[in-house]
C-alpha cells in the first residue's frame, strides 16, 4: 500500500483508544522487519528516523526504501521524520517522500516555537504531510539532541490548547515526565497532566520516550489519549545486543548473514510486543487487509 499521512492513521487510534508505535529506525534491514513483523500482526505501523539517520542513510534512499517495503503489505504505514530543528531538512524530507516531520523548537521560548511550528504547517498540511511539535521539554538524548535531566520540563495544560490554536499543529507531543533513553531509576509520568492535556486539546498526542516505560504505564497512557508512542532505545539496543552475543559466541564468524539473522529474531521480538502493549494488533482497517 502506499504511505499514508499519519494524520488519519492517529485520529483513528486516539478515536479508537488505541496506540501506534513509531519505531526509531537506523538502517535499510530493519525497516523490513518493523514492517514484516507489523503485517504479521496487522498492526497500523509508523517508521521514523532522526536528522542523524537522514544524514546517514539518505532522505530519498530511506523514503525510497519504505516505499517499496510498503508496497509487499497491507497495513497502513506513515514515515515520520523525527525531532527536527532544521526547517530545510524538512523539506527535504518531504520532497522526497516522509508523510509526517516533527519541528522541535521545544528549546526556544514559547514565542519562538509558536512561529517556528506554523511555519512548518502551513508547508506541510498543504500537501497532506502530517506535523508534530513539542512543548515543554523531554529530558535524555536523542541523536544530537540532549536535554540534562535538570533542564527537562513538562508542558503546561492550558499552554498546550493555546499552542495548538495558535499553529494548527494537528499532533502534539507534550513532555509529561518521559525521558529519551534507559532510565536511571523509574519513570516519573504524570499522569494526571497528560488527562487534563487530553481534555484541553483535540489533536492526538504524542509519547516521547517509549523505552524501558512499564508496559502498564505505556497502556495508562494511551488510554489517556497518547496515540503515538516512540519507541527507538529498546529497538536498537535488541538489535546491537544480537550481533554483540554472535561474535562474543563466535569471534570468527564472517557470515553476515548469521548476525543479521539474529538481530533480525531480536528486533522482531521487540516490536511483536510493543505493538501488543499498545493494543493495536488487528488495527489495521479492513480495507487493508
Ligand atoms: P526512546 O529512545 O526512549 O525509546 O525514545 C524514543 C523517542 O522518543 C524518539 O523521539
Amino acid at each position: 500500500m502506499p504511505l499514508l499521512s499519519t494524520t488519519p492513521m492517529l485520529e483513528a487510534a486516539k478515536k479508537e483508544k488505541y496506540g501506534i508505535v513509531a519505531f526509531n529506525v537506523h538502517s535499510f534491514d530493519s525497516i523490513y522487519w518493523v514492517l514484516e513483523t507489523a503485517a504479521e500482526l496487522k498492526s497500523p505501523v509508523i517508521l521514523q528516523t532522526t536528522v542523524g539517520t537522514v544524514q546517514s542513510l539518505g532522505a530519498k534512499a530511506i523514503a525510497d526504501t519504505v516505499k517499496a517495503a510498503a508496497d509487499q503489505y497491507q497495513i497502513p504505514i506513515g514515515l515520520h521524520l523525527d525531532h527536527c530543528t532544521d526547517f530545510d531538512v524538512i523539506l527535504t524530507c518531504i520532497r522526497a517522500g516522509y508523510t509526517s516531520v516533527m519541528i522541535d523548537a521545544s528549546m526556544h521560548s514559547y514565542e519562538e516555537n509558536v512561529r517556528r511550528t506554523k511555519e512548518v504547517v502551513d508547508l506541510a498540511l498543504k500537501v497532506g504531510v502530517n506535523v508534530e511539535a513539542e512543548l515543554g521539554k523531554v529530558g535524555g538524548v536523542e541523536d544530537d539532541i540532549v536535554v540534562d535531566e535538570k533542564d527537562a520540563e513538562k508542558a503546561v495544560p492550558s499552554e498546550c490548547r493555546q499552542f495548538v490554536e495558535e499553529t494548527g499543529v494537528p499532533t502534539l507531543a507534550p513532555a509529561i515526565g518521559t525521558a529519551h533513553g534507559i532510565y536511571k531509576g523509574v519513570p516519573d509520568i504524570d499522569f494526571d497532566r497528560i488527562e487534563q492535556i487530553a481534555a484541553l486539546v483535540d489533536v492526538p498526542l504524542v509519547l516521547h520516550g517509549g523505552s524501558a516505560v512499564p508496559d502498564e504505564d505505556v497502556k495508562r497512557c494511551v488510554a489517556l489519549g497518547m496515540a503515538k508512542v516512540n519507541v527507538s532505545t529498546e529497538l536498537k539496543n535488541a538489535y546491537s545486543e544480537a550481533i554483540r552475543d554472535h561474535f562474543s559466541n563466535e569471534p570468527e564468524s564472517l557470515d553476515p548473514r548469521m548476525y543479521l539473522q539474529k538481530a533480525k529474531q531480536a528486533a522482531k521480538d521487540m516490536v511483536q510486543s510493543k505493538i501488543r502493549i499498545v493494543g493495536s494488533e488487528g488495527k489495521a482497517h479492513p480495507l487493508y487487509q
